[in-house]
């Protein structure tokens, strides 16, 4: 049976084939968050696909030719190839120091990638899907391709969040446009080929008016870092059209393609959706290589709203916080807090408010508190069942049912959600002990047997629970059923399937704390004393102090530069029926322009001063960063020009 084809009904884990891949990173920049992510994900993913029994295969790599690349070695003063050396293996030394068991790690520098590219370059252009031409249009270096008028905000390229360039190129085209009506047709008639649906959707509205045909090379005169094209030296291959092929080309250098490539799913970031659901399919089309099974999308990590990325500066290391949180921990939050293709929001608070909740708490305390008794009740040795109770069945009826239900969920990509089941039985557990209090059973001799019933019961529970989360925390898993007295501390998904695989008679015994509670406080105040120095206050006043200041909206009507102050302002505003005068030391930091028709906040009885010859009549309100830039004051909604300010 296929790997994706699972089916909840047969109890027998699936014996299916499952090929997953990152996006192959670019090399301008070391590994952060967002990289770590789709990292981790993929891990997890494959692990899940391990422990079910599937014949299974992780590839990922580094994206190392094109502008941007060759750009980042000259800021770095290497060669290209000296600089891409380095930061691949930066890459590759990270993802090994995360535990990430990939089977192979491609790079596009590589000789056996480069052959298949040009071996799948020939074949379209044999065919008669190339030609030569000319093309202008915007081209942005951050997201290495034209971009559309209709797609840029703000000036900017949505991807890169960077200007694009105007260009004029004579370069070898690929006839993408002609294969738009069978894409369509395909992503139609196979709804999960591109998931979740919001980014079907998103693809299938960029199929609704001609795609146009894509540049896929560049002259080797102006970016000679790429591979040659096979039937024209003079020009190399547009980045990702060489980047694309890695999914295919690591396989094929390994003789691997017919056992893999039937099953491939690929996963990404919503900011590669073009090139992964437009020119890869159709490139694919043109090669006559069957196309994925899979495109599966995921959000951004946002913090402060903003996209994580090397160029906004807003970058976490995965290094660190894995140090800081602990390897497992650290996945498990990731998983678990964002939804798949929805964008999640990143802070460290929430990293620790989640371990301590469902790690610390939950399993956590099922844990100590088991093992805990029966060390005190029954000196480490794992009881056997008595006969079960209803509400010994109830729990093992919930644990047996989640290997079906977390698989649903995984194929489904809600990964959140099959981890909330999880940890919905785990709080279950942890009511069972509240309800069953093996503390009032281990004072009656008689009810031994029923202490041993209980018992045994937490202790099954959690074996289950370690082998459902495994994919996502292996080393703590592990080591939980190293605790529990498992004398073969690995595990397959049939491990949780039944309910008696604790060998009677073993000893358990807790051992180093596994999910250790964070401090919260001592936490935010390392945050806070990261963010800057402490504010210094001003001595306090009362509320007259405040309520004899006059604070009113105004209305900028005009704006001049002061004739005889370079730094100053003369301001125009209007405040109910009165205009007045104000002069205001932000020329630094606006143009006229960007005041005119702003409602700010002025304080209206000040006493009016002349500032260089002109007559100023009241403040504006203005907040100053620490570098000295200045914002002025303004009502979030439109106000009525005077509306006093409380
Ligand atoms: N080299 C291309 C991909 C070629 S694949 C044939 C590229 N590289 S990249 O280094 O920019 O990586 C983009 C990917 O990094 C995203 O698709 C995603 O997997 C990951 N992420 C980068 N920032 C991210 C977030 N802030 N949030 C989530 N994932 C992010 O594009």
């Amino acid at each position: 049976m296929n790997a994706d084809q699972h089916d909840p009904t047969s109890g027998i884990p699936d014996r299916g084939r499952y090929y997953a891949t990152t996006p192959i990173f670019y090399v301008n920049a070391a590994p952060h968050i967002g990289h770590a992510y789709t990292t981790i994900l993929v891990d997890v993913v494959t692990r899940f696909h391990r422990l079910r029994g599937n014949d299974t295969f992780f590839l990922t790599g580094t994206d190392e030719h094109g502008e941007k690349v060759a750009k980042a070695a000259a800021r770095a003063g290497l060669t290209p190839q000296a600089y891409t050396d380095q930061v691949a293996a930066e890459f590759r030394t990270t993802w090994d120091a995360m535990g990430i068991a990939y089977d192979e790690f491609i790079r596009t520098t590589e000789p056996r990638h480069q052959r298949i590219v040009r071996e799948v370059l020939q074949k379209v252009y044999d065919n008669g899907d190339i030609f030569y031409g000319e093309y202008s249009g915007l081209y942005c270096v951050g997201a290495e391709r034209f971009v559309t008028e209709k797609e840029i905000v703000d000036g900017k390229c949505p991807d890169s969040d960077e200007a694009p360039e105007y260009r004029t190129e004579a370069n070898y085209f690929f006839r993408m446009e002609k294969y738009r009506p069978w894409l369509r047709d395909h992503i139609e008639r196979n709804p999960d080929f591109i998931r979740p649906e919001r980014y079907r959707n998103e693809v299938l509205a960029m199929l609704r008016e001609p795609i146009g045909d894509l540049s896929i090379s560049r002259p080797r005169s102006r970016v000679p870092w790429g591979i040659p094209l096979p039937w024209d030296e003079e020009h190399v291959t547009y980045v990702w059209f060489d980047a694309l092929i890695n999914y295919w080309s690591a396989l094929v250098s390994r003789g691997e393609e017919q056992r893999y490539w039937p099953v491939v799913n690929h996963f990404i970031a919503k900011d590669i959706v073009k090139p992964h659901g437009v020119f890869w399919p159709t490139m694919l089309k043109a090669a006559g290589i069957p196309v994925y099974k899979h495109l599966n999308v995921h959000g951004y990590w946002l913090q402060d709203e903003r996209k994580m990325s090397k160029s906004l500066g807003n970058v976490v290391g995965p290094l660190e916080l894995q140090a800081k949180y602990g390897r497992d921990a650290f996945r498990y939050f990731l998983l678990r807090d964002m939804s798949f293709g929805l964008d999640a929001s990143f802070n460290e608070p929430a990293i620790a408010e989640r371990i301590n909740a469902d790690l610390a708490n939950d399993l956590g305390n099922l844990l100590n508190r088991t093992l805990g008794m029966l060390t005190k009740y029954r000196r480490g040795v794992v009881p056997a069942f008595g006969a079960l109770e209803r509400p010994d069945e109830v729990l093992r009826d919930a644990f047996l049912a989640l290997p079906d239900a977390l698989s649903a969920h995984f194929d489904e990509l809600h990964f959140e959600r099959g981890l909330e089941e999880v940890m919905q039985a785990v709080r279950a557990a942890n009511k069972y002990i509240a309800e069953q209090q093996p503390w009032a059973l281990a004072k009656d001799p008689a009810q031994a047997g029923r202490l041993d019933t209980v018992l045994r019961t937490c202790l099954e529970a959690l074996r289950c629970a370690s082998v459902l989360l495994e994919c996502v925390m292996p080393e703590k898993c592990r080591a939980l059923r190293v605790q529990l007295g498992l004398p073969d501390a690995s595990a397959t998904l049939s491990d949780a399937r039944h309910w008696d695989g604790l060998p009677a008679l073993t000893t358990a015994g807790a051992g180093d704390p596994l999910f250790p509670r964070i401090d919260l406080a001592a936490l935010q105040d390392e945050l806070a004393a990261d963010s800057g120095p402490p504010l210094e206050h001003k001595p306090e006043v009362d509320i007259d102090a405040f309520a004899a200041l006059e604070l009113r909206v105004a209305l900028v009507t005009h704006v001049e530069p002061h004739p005889k102050a370079d730094k100053l302002l003369v301001l125009t505003v209007q405040l109910g029926s009165e205009t007045r005068t104000i002069v205001s030391g932000i020329r630094a930091h606006y143009t006229p322009e960007q005041l005119v028709g702003k409602q700010v906040v002025i304080i209206a009885n000040l006493k009016p001063v002349r500032l260089r010859g002109v007559e100023s009549q009241g403040m504006v309100l203005s907040a100053e960063d620490p570098d000295g830039s200045l914002a002025v004051v303004t009502v979030d909604r439109d106000a009525v020009p005077g509306a006093e300010v409380r």
